[in-house]
């Protein structure tokens, strides 16, 4: 890959949480991958392998305390800028409870200052995106965990972001939710080309999203694999009668269930 085609490179990063008791977690170690622009990557490991602290060091929550980051120049509606512009999708929907879905999806748009008229007309075109035209004046209490998840959705597509990071954000729902949203959610990135890196514990979701899946090993977190998704698209619930849907099913299943049986001897307080 040629820098061009490099939004985000982390370069041997790792990250070890510092302890008051003295035994410090290393959550990353010498984590080394790229985020190609106009592509979705899925990161997919056990629990607790590193994979929200990763999200949150390419957002730059947290300074990763080995290695670093390289930003790749991206060229969007405000230039040429140095870095691109991110917004985080959460598992949890993290709406302000006593703000109308409008207010909750123009709070970001305020705090940057674009005027009320652009405001609008942005958030209308994002609650439409994610099929809640009429919905606009309703609380976050008056609507299901899907629909307050296509808020958030919602929310960070209104910032126009470069970069879309979704943290687990389907996995609060029940099943069928999940299957319809992880449908829209692929015909959203399918028509509009934007990068995202999408963590996940299902393989399914991964399949059906990612044009990338980066397979995690048990904490601390490195790359255990790089797959290349080559499904044709656009992808729906036929994408899984693909015959090498099953193949690369079957590869992703055998290198996780490797690391998830490492985390529970770690967990467990074994050796690995
Ligand atoms: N602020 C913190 N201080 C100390 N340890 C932390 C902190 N945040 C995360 N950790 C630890 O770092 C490791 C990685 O955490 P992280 O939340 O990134 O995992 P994850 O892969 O997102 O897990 P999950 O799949 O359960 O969401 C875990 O062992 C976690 O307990
Ligand atoms: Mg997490």
């Amino acid at each position: 890959m040629s820098a061009s085609e490099v939004a985000i490179e982390f370069k041997d990063v790792g990250l070890t949480f510092p302890s008051a008791a003295g035994d410090a977690v290393v959550a990353l170690d010498n984590v080394r991958c790229r985020f190609a622009p106009g592509k979705v990557t899925a990161i997919i490991g056990p629990s607790g392998c590193g994979k929200s602290t990763l999200l949150q060091i390419a957002r730059g929550f947290l300074a990763p305390t080995r290695g670093s980051l390289r930003f790749f120049e991206i060229s969007n509606a405000a230039g040429t800028v140095p870095r691109p512009a991110m917004s985080i999708v959460w598992q949890e929907f993290n709406l302000f409870p006593w703000l109308t879905v409008m207010e909750n999806v123009t709070f970001g748009l305020e705090l940057r200052g674009v005027p009320r008229a652009e405001r609008d007309a942005r958030a209308h075109k994002a609650i439409s995106a994610v099929d809640l035209s009429g919905f606009e004046s309703k609380y976050p209490r008056q609507l299901s965990g899907g629909m307050k998840q296509r808020v958030g959705i919602a929310r960070a597509l209104v910032m126009e972001p470069d970069v879309l990071l979704l943290d687990e954000p389907f996995g609060a729902l029940d099943a069928q939710t999940r299957l319809v949203l992880q449908e829209q959610l692929a015909s959203l990135v399918e028509t509009s080309g934007t990068t995202a890196i999408l963590v996940t514990h299902s393989i399914d979701e991964a399949l059906l999203l990612a044009d990338t899946i980066i397979v995690m090993t048990a904490r601390p977190g490195r790359i255990a694999e790089e797959i290349d998704v080559a499904l044709p698209r656009p992808r729906s619930m036929a994408t899984t009668h693909d015959p090498n849907y099953a193949v690369l099913f079957d590869r992703i299943y055998g290198l996780l269930r490797d690391e998830v049986m490492r985390a529970m001897v770690i967990e467990s307080g074994g050796q690995s």
